[in-house]
């Protein structure tokens, strides 16, 4: 692999330098028309949104409404990212947890087409403040306690987890009735998210009938009929040539037919279904292009080669020891001859970014391309070190495009103040 989507790496090295994210247009375009086009039900109706905590630029904005997803934000940065980038207002969900009275103000006073409240605690904040002028559309983040086979970091949904009310709590049912009851507040549904990169079919389609279930006892015990389902993300990607990558094609069908199924099998009015993929959309897309700056081999034969990046543009591996594949530019026919562990620029020990790689042999000045890193790298940056944030670039048809400028080491110092007498 010489190249992505017809430009030469050599080319994106020489123009924009390394480290540098690069992004397949094109296939981030066709997972958004995937999901579209596969989230479909005859008698069901059904939402997209994509989850820009994955990964948001103005540009990536610019892309997901163009594809027409909506998209959900879970900060003020990103909704005021969107809303720059000329994104519909009534379009984005406000979501996250821990949100204070002035980011619900700043939803109301945006119209945001949505409000997701994690708890009783934001459901208190925004009762104190809607009105006849603000009436929002609200939903409410439950916890329906599916143990979806994931990373502990990124399983969302345990019974004591961060996120959500229980559905075993008996407030959740209290809250939710006193905020259908509000005369300014448009109350729909519940969200759930049962965690993040998830590769087993099963778990996606238990947790629409559990949160139908609880639809279900809602009805019964409250008379309190929902009118929207919100599952969240979580559909996991291939990061290694041994991952089986989840069927879409398949899943997000038989998702729908299960909550239509089940929904009438409980006598429930159809709900509209709406999910929230992020990784899903962008994380194949992506690579890091780096180049190898040292090679080092230890007194006990451990090799490593270090790259020109560092766990401030990659921290996945740190964070969640993540696995990830890659290639040595224009040496991918070569025999992997060597294992590798390919590290970073980061004064830390954990500053990892591929444990153990077969890969050929390696030299200097060689570049490294490593896949799947379109989700969650760019978004989860930092400055450790006072290492600048690389560009990012989208290719298309043999096109270049910058989307999001390297940082310069005057930007580093913008938001320094200095001592003055
Ligand atoms: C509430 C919510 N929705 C959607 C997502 C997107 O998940 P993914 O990127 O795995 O699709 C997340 C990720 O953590 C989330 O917390």
């Amino acid at each position: 692999m010489t190249e992505i989507a017809g430009v030469s790496l050599d080319f994106l090295k020489e123009k924009y330098q390394t480290p540098l994210y690069i992004y397949d247009e094109d296939h981030m375009r066709e997972q958004c028309q995937l999901f579209k086009n596969y989230f479909k039900h005859p008698l069901v109706h059904s939402e997209v949104i994509y989850a820009s905590k994955a990964f948001l630029t103005l540009g990536m904005a610019q892309l997901i409404h163009q594809e027409g997803l909506w998209l959900d934000c879970v900060s003020q940065g990103e909704v005021y990212t969107a809303l720059k980038s000329g994104f519909p207002h009534d379009k984005i969900v406000l979501h996250g947890n821990n949100k204070t009275k002035e980011e619900l103000q700043m939803a109301l006073n945006f119209k945001l087409g949505m409000i997701v409240l994690d708890n009783d605690y934001e459901a208190k904040l925004l009762m104190d403040i809607v009105d006849e002028h603000n009436i929002p559309n609200v939903m409410l983040r439950i916890n329906p306690g599916i143990d979806a086979h994931t990373h502990e970091y990124i399983k969302t949904s345990t019974v004591d987890s961060k996120f959500g009310m229980s559905i075993l709590d008996h407030r959740t049912l209290e809250i939710i009735k006193t905020l259908k009851e509000h005369k300014y507040i448009k109350f729909l549904g519940t969200h759930s998210h049962i965690g993040s990169q998830i590769l087993e079919p099963n778990s996606f389609y238990d947790h629409a009938v559990t949160v139908l279930n609880f639809y279900k006892t809602l009805k019964d015990r409250t008379g309190v009929e929902l009118s929207v389902l919100n599952l969240g993300g979580g559909f996991g990607v291939k990061y290694l040539p041994s991952d089986q990558r989840l069927d879409l094609k398949t899943v997000l069908p038989k998702l729908l037919d299960t909550v239509y199924e089940h929904a009438k099998s409980l006598g429930l009015s159809m709900p509209k279904v709406m999910i929230e993929p992020g990784r899903s959309i962008v994380a194949e897309a992506g690579y890091t292009l780096y180049t190898i700056n040292q090679i080092k081999t230890t007194l006990n034969d451990k090799h490593y080669l270090f790259i020109d990046g560092s766990m401030n543009d990659h921290i996945r591996t740190a964070l969640y020891q993540a696995r990830y594949d890659a290639i040595i530019v224009g040496k991918a026919q070569l025999p992997k001859s060597v294992t590798y562990t390919v590290a970073g620029k980061a004064c830390e020990s954990g500053d990892i970014i591929i444990h153990n790689i077969l890969l050929p042999n390696a030299a200097e000045n060689d570049m490294l391309l490593v896949k799947t890193t379109g989700a969650y790298h760019y978004s989860m940056a930092s400055h450790y070190n006072r290492l600048t944030i690389p560009s990012v670039v989208f290719v298309s048809k043999g096109k270049d495009r910058l989307i999001v400028r390297k940082e310069s080491f005057m930007d580093l110092i913008s938001h320094d103040e200095v001592f003055t007498k």
